[in-house]
């Protein structure tokens, strides 16, 4: 099939830009500001050689391990993503089942467009509920019970957005919720009518998880950026972190910790992990590449806790150096996402599917039986790293 033709990444995002009409594309692909940290992220992981073992016994290799508290057929995870509807029908559902079928946990949005308990309802892999502590703490309260009611494994709280990121190419584009119909949108929904008829002709454009409490989107189109600025709580301190950790009482990462000092204080406060994230360069521009704070991280938490390194992920190799500077695992948003809009549920399928291939072959190659042998003696930064 043509899916088969993705050699990688890259290819499947190259699927992404010509089925998508630009709009949407440039929301899936772009970051805030001038995309430093949107290109650094990738970028840094080649600022790592891998140094492999030979002679070592690979004819069989490991990989099972755990994250969230739930087994994971390899240290992958998808992370969560807002209005995934609008690149694909099927939206998180698609992706929620190919997650499944590979052994990998799956998290949604606070911003999907599938209710979590719809999305609980017609999947039973593990699965973890991105949340966000709003100006209103009876709707954090509320999501943490209906997380509980339907059966989640792990909340991620996302910290890194206390206001939007800029993101030019969306006001370039006009993005808005649901899309608007410029003339230069127009333009580029009518070039590619495969994503525009299904998508314009159904009404599902929906926050589905907080447009009950919504009234502004009842009243007409608003901007993403207006809808952010009314939700969010700029006031948000580790105080509230104690709070979550204590209602929810279960498996929970703070997602945007960047530094060993908050990774610290994010253990201290009750979570049991952190995602080592800068939201793939869409909010802080400039925020170091995770990868490259990794080892820190890891050092400041000790053994137990989960260190997630989430952004700039195109390789499975790039996931077994996150490994061996110290991560848990990692999480990928915008390749699953490029696989979505290729092709649905195959699509998100062939990425994983790839994605597994690159990560046991580089294991192999490395000289690496298992994923627990792997240290920080498989990997170094070359002297003049330049990014
Ligand atoms: C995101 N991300 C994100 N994060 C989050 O906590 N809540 C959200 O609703 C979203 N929405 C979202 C939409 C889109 C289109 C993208 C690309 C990303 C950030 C996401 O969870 C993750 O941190 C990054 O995508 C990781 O970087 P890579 O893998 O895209 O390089």
């Amino acid at each position: 099939t043509r899916l088969q033709r993705a050699n990688n990444v890259a290819d499947l995002r190259l699927m992404a830009r010509r089925r998508l009409p630009r709009p949407i594309f440039d929301y899936i692909d772009g970051g805030a500001d001038d995309e430093v940290s949107l290109r650094r992220n990738a970028d840094a992981f080649t600022d790592y050689e891998l140094i492999p073992d030979v002679l070592n016994d690979v004819s069989d290799i490991r990989t099972e391990t755990s994250i969230f508290g739930q087994p994971s057929r390899w240290p992958l995870m998808l992370s969560p993503t807002g209005l995934t509807r609008m690149f694909h029908g099927h939206a998180e559902l698609a992706v929620a089942h190919a997650a499944a079928r590979h052994g990998l946990l799956y998290s949604l949005s606070t911003m999907g467009t599938t209710r979590l308990e719809d999305l609980a309802q017609a999947f039973g892999g593990p699965k973890v509920f991105q949340i966000y502590i709003f100006k209103d703490r009876g709707l954090t309260a509320e999501f943490v019970a209906r997380c509980r009611e339907a059966g989640f494994h792990g909340l991620a709280l996302t910290v890194d957005t206390p206001v939007a990121g800029n993101r030019e190419r969306d006001r370039v584009s006009g993005l808005s919720l649901p899309p608007k119909l410029t003339l230069r949108s127009m333009l580029s929904f009518a070039l590619h009518p495969s994503w525009s008829l299904p998508a314009l002709t159904g009404s599902k454009f929906d926050l589905a998880n907080v447009s009950h409490k919504i009234d502004a989107l009842a009243s007409g189109p608003m901007s993403l950026f207006d809808y952010i600025g009314a939700q969010f709580d700029r006031s948000v301190g580790w105080r509230d972190v104690e709070w979550l950790a204590r209602e929810w009482n279960a498996p929970l990462s703070i997602k945007g910790v960047m530094t060993p000092e908050d990774a610290r204080r994010s253990i201290d406060s009750g979570a049991t992990g952190v995602m080592i994230s800068n939201h793939g360069g869409r909010q802080l521009d400039g925020a170091p590449a995770p990868v490259d704070q990794i080892a820190a991280v890891r050092d400041a938490v000790g053994d137990a806790p989960d260190v997630i390194c989430d952004g700039g992920i195109r390789r499975g190799s790039d996931v077994v150096k996150a490994l061996a500077l110290g991560a848990t695992a990692c999480s990928i948003g915008r390749p699953y996402l490029y696989g979505l809009a290729a092709g649905g549920e195959p699509g998100v399928d062939r990425l994983l599917t790839l994605l597994h291939e690159e990560f046991v072959r580089t294991l192999t190659l490395a000289g690496v039986n298992d994923i627990a042998a792997l240290s920080a003696r498989h990997v170094r930064r070359r002297a003049n790293g330049a990014g």
